[in-house]
């Protein structure tokens, strides 16, 4: 039994040496050179060529590299076997406390701060209480509730939003009021500090926050992407900034990465970038999550987080 291991785009070295690590005993099969498919039983891919998951007749499962799901779904010929997400807990917690360092930015005037510093001003702000501080999280799944968990526990008033309601452990997210459905979403932006967008890039996604959306938020939002840049129409967010309808922007991706040269948000006063590195994915722990998934499948189980196909169709 093999794993086909094929991280195109940013090299197998990584995974190869953390999977090996992990389970000495199963072969790796680096892509492009397979010398068995019908060995392969489980494949990790990222970004695979279209077509390619066709050649392995043993196939179990497919296995994302990342917590991205769309590389795959681009291909509209997947065998019919479970597709698994990274679900890496240390993934989330990254991208949560890159969460709640741009909403502490923003609640306690950092940027004010250093304009003063920058006039040499000793002089304090007023802000408002931590509970008052108003955060809306765009998505309810894993990511974003650990989001939404830890700027809450930080203090903030965090409320989120999704096209459905989902099922939630009791604690702690009953302390965080939930919206669901395209009804609801202006609601949840309108008066809010921080918008942090979580949803992943689907159809439904797609161009959501436009210049309707923007045009829900006030000049005091602060608007955070963390998810895909695809879910922004980014020539609608431009306008917006320099109407100065919201306060910033802060793209941690963008829609076409790495942003192009001479793009209008590289030297905007009111966008920070930051190069998709709000949860990166680490090979030495996404390696540990695959094998337990793995040997969970070797044993009759299945992995969690199994993608739903038909939810994302409908
Ligand atoms: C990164 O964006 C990922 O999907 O893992």
């Amino acid at each position: 039994m093999a794993i086909l291991l094929n991280n195109n785009g940013y090299g197998n070295e990584h995974w190869q040496k953390h999977l090996q690590q992990q389970l000495p005993s199963m072969s790796l099969q680096l892509y492009p050179k397979i010398s068995d498919v019908e060995s392969v039983h489980y494949a990790l891919v990222w970004n695979h060529p279209k077509r390619d998951l066709l050649n392995y007749p043993n196939l179990r499962a497919v296995f994302s590299l990342g917590a991205g799901m769309e590389h795959l779904l681009l291909d509209d010929n997947l065998p019919n076997v479970p597709l698994v997400p990274l679900l890496d807990p240390v993934v989330a917690e990254d991208m949560a406390n890159y969460g709640l360092y741009w909403v502490t930015h923003f609640h306690r005037r950092f940027a004010d701060y250093k304009q003063q510093q920058n006039q040499e001003i000793w002089q304090r702000l007023e802000i408002k209480l931590i509970s008052e501080f108003k955060v809306t999280i765009l998505g309810l799944g894993r990511i974003a509730q650990k989001l939404a968990e830890t700027i809450q526990y930080a203090g903030y008033q965090v409320e989120a939003w999704d096209f459905k309601t989902k099922d939630f452990p009791p604690e702690p997210m009953n302390k965080i009021k939930t919206h669901a459905g395209i009804g609801q979403l202006y609601n949840a932006i309108r008066d809010r500090d921080v918008v942090i967008n979580c949803l992943p890039m689907n159809d439904k996604t797609k161009g959501l926050i436009n210049a309707d959306f923007l045009s829900q938020l006030s000049t005091q939002t602060s608007l955070v992407n963390i998810s895909r840049g695809g879910v922004v129409d980014e020539s609608d967010l431009l306008d917006s900034l320099n109407h100065d309808a919201i306060k910033h922007a802060v793209l941690d991706v963008v829609n076409l990465e790495p942003l192009t040269a001479n793009h209008p948000f590289w030297n905007h006063p009111k966008v920070t970038i930051t190069p998709h590195i709000s949860g990166s994915t680490y090979a030495s722990s996404g390696a540990k999550v695959i094998v337990k998934n793995i040997l969970l499948m070797e044993n009759g189980e299945m992995p969690e987080g199994i993608y739903d196909m038909q939810r994302h169709l409908r």
